[in-house]
């Protein structure tokens, strides 16, 4: 059984960029849950962990970078820093969680429903990329991105 489903009235930033990169975040959890249950080899976990902190630092850049550009980090200063703060300490216990598992520590599924609780209140909990989808909505109708 997956650890998160995708849930378009839950989860839709109504971005397609960010849906397309918070399902893929979904995916790699998921890939590593079903990896663990199985009792894949330590290397393909290192594989996914790896795969999994890469993306979580170019997906939290990417919205940075779109927070800044269309005027949200002006408008909600503290917003956007204690945005900012979020991604910084969930990607430094993914480093962390990569870290561990390369020396050799065993990871738990607790570890996961964490991931997967943070990933799920983050996108969900309409704070924080719900709360810039919404601004990017009401402000910016014109806002054009690449
Ligand atoms: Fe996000
Ligand atoms: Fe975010």
């Amino acid at each position: 059984m997956a650890l998160i489903e995708w849930d378009d009235d839950r989860y839709s930033t109504n971005i397609d960029r960010f849906d397309e990169q918070h399902q893929n975040l979904f995916e790699l959890l998921n890939d590593l849950h079903q990896a663990m249950e199985e009792g894949h080899a330590e290397e393909e976990l290192g594989d996914i962990l790896r795969e999994l902190e890469r993306y979580t630092e170019y997906h939290f850049g990417d919205e940075e970078e779109f927070m800044e550009d269309c005027g949200y980090s002006q408008d909600c200063a503290d917003c956007f820093h204690n945005h900012q703060e979020m991604h910084e300490n969930f990607a430094s216990k993914v480093t962390e969680l990569r870290q561990k598992h390369e020396d050799g520590e065993y990871i738990t599924m607790e570890v996961l429903e964490f991931a997967r609780d943070w990933l799920d209140s983050h996108i969900a909990g309409g704070d924080q990329d719900q709360n810039y989808s919404e601004y990017f909505q009401n402000e910016v109708d014109s806002y054009e991105f690449d």
